[in-house]
């Protein structure tokens, strides 16, 4: 089967309570389900903080890292000042500059897929196209990704290498990354943190580190993940294609509204610091709650046919990105990869289809939720082929 399975596994819990208990590898953590609960605990740091390291990821992650990552295991006031360091980097999407080379970047990936008789999405296309595009944001040369696409398609997990080594392979990348940036200053990302200050002192190396393997971590399965859940949607709705060709200010909504229904990041894990409360179920102190996205996108309270692809949906203020302090830091560079493949692919009158692949579920006792392909064939057909071949 190599269709995208959109079925909601939170809906029923969502509606009866609110709040799902799964176990996760022995941790029993309650899912808050509703998208106004999502919002009001996302908002709430004092009940339901980030102030943890490797608890924000759920299973948590002492065992694959060493260092905090920021700004993303923190709380506000300090995540304000800490955020305010990168944001620059993550603001470059919307530069001309910038835009021009992903465009640029698409251009030549593209040529080369339709050059194929078949092209594996996940590792050939998707996989290098996001690492290529993050040599852009982060100001490095575009050799450089070679080495970010060998570490595949999750940074920790994978069955290409225990976690563990994973792990280490990037912290000893980084670090040596912030040695060369210190030897050989540049305009580069890692440049950056070396000359960057906190409340007026340098950063430790450690908090260094903490930023520097959170960009890698926290932009590639996702990314990969929606680039092929768009491209699949697109072969299997080929009027939805037709549309955005004659109308292609829709580009920008259906981008929403695919992030929406695909949610690439399920949920993400606080720690209460109190003994609290969700909808009823008593969480102990230093115990974690989880915040639900892809629920709150499907709560049929807020979103009309929740289930559906409306590519011109309304008031889509969903919350795939996250929602409050956290939110998240990648996405214009998610939004510019995403419209610049739509739109040319629009533009050069690119055909798509799926051959065959084989779905990746996201699997725990409690919920089953498909959340990309393990592997993707497909097909891309320029007009000029489709044209002399028809
Ligand atoms: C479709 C793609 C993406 C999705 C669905 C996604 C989703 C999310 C979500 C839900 C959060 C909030 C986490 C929380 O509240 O604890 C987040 C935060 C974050 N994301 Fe993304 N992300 C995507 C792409 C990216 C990319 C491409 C990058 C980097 C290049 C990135 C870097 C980050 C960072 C640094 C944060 C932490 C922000 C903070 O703590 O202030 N993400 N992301």
């Amino acid at each position: 089967m190599s269709s995208w399975d959109t079925s909601d596994p939170f809906a029923e819990a969502r509606t009866k309570t609110g709040v799902l208990d799964v176990d996760f590898d022995g941790e029993h953590i309650p899912l808050v389900l509703r998208y106004g609960d999502v919002r009001k605990a996302a908002g709430d740091y004092g009940t339901f903080s980030s102030n943890a390291p490797f608890r924000v990821p759920i299973p948590s992650e002492e065992h694959v890292r060493t260092t905090r990552q920021l700004p993303i295991e923190i709380d506000p006031p300090e995540h304000t000042d800490y955020r305010a360091i990168v944001q620059p980097f993550f603001s470059r999407p919307k530069k001309a500059e910038m835009i021009e080379a992903v465009e640029t970047l698409v251009e030549t990936m593209l040529d080369e897929a339709t050059a194929l008789d078949s092209v594996e999405i996940i590792h050939e296309f998707a996989l290098p196209l996001q690492s290529r595009a993050l040599t852009l944001l982060l100001g490095m040369p575009m050799d450089a990704a070679e080495e970010w696409i060998a570490w595949g398609t999750h940074v920790f997990h994978g069955h290409d290498a225990p976690s563990e080594e994973k792990g280490d392979r990037l912290d000893a990348y980084v670090r040596e990354q912030l040695d060369r940036a210190e030897r050989e200053p540049g305009d580069d990302f890692f440049s950056a943190l070396t000359r960057a200050s906190y409340r007026g002192r340098p950063l430790t190396h450690e908090e260094m580190v903490g930023f520097a393997v959170l960009t890698f971590a926290g932009g590639r399965d996702t990314i990969i993940n929606i680039l092929s859940f768009t491209l699949v949607h697109l072969a299997e709705h080929p009027q939805v294609l037709t549309r955005l060709r004659e109308s292609p200010i829709l580009i920008r909504s259906a981008i929403e509204e695919f992030v929406r229904v695909a949610s690439p990041l399920t949920h993400i894990g606080r720690v209460c610091p109190h003994n609290t409360d969700v909808n009823g179920v008593a969480v102990k102190a230093d115990h974690r709650i989880s915040l639900c996205w892809a629920s709150a996108n499907r709560d049929e309270t807020v979103f009309e046919s929740p289930d559906e692809v409306i590519i011109d949906r309304k008031r889509n203020a969903h919350v795939g990105f996250g929602s409050g302090a956290h939110t998240c830091l990648g996405a214009s560079q998610a939004r510019l990869i995403l419209r610049t493949l739509i739109g040319q692919i629009c533009e050069r009158g690119i055909a798509l289809e799926v051959l065959d692949g084989e779905p990746h579920y996201e699997e725990w006792p409690g919920y089953r939720r498909q959340t990309g392909f393990n592997y993707l064939n497909m097909k891309l057909t320029a007009r000029t082929e489709r044209e002399g071949g028809l």
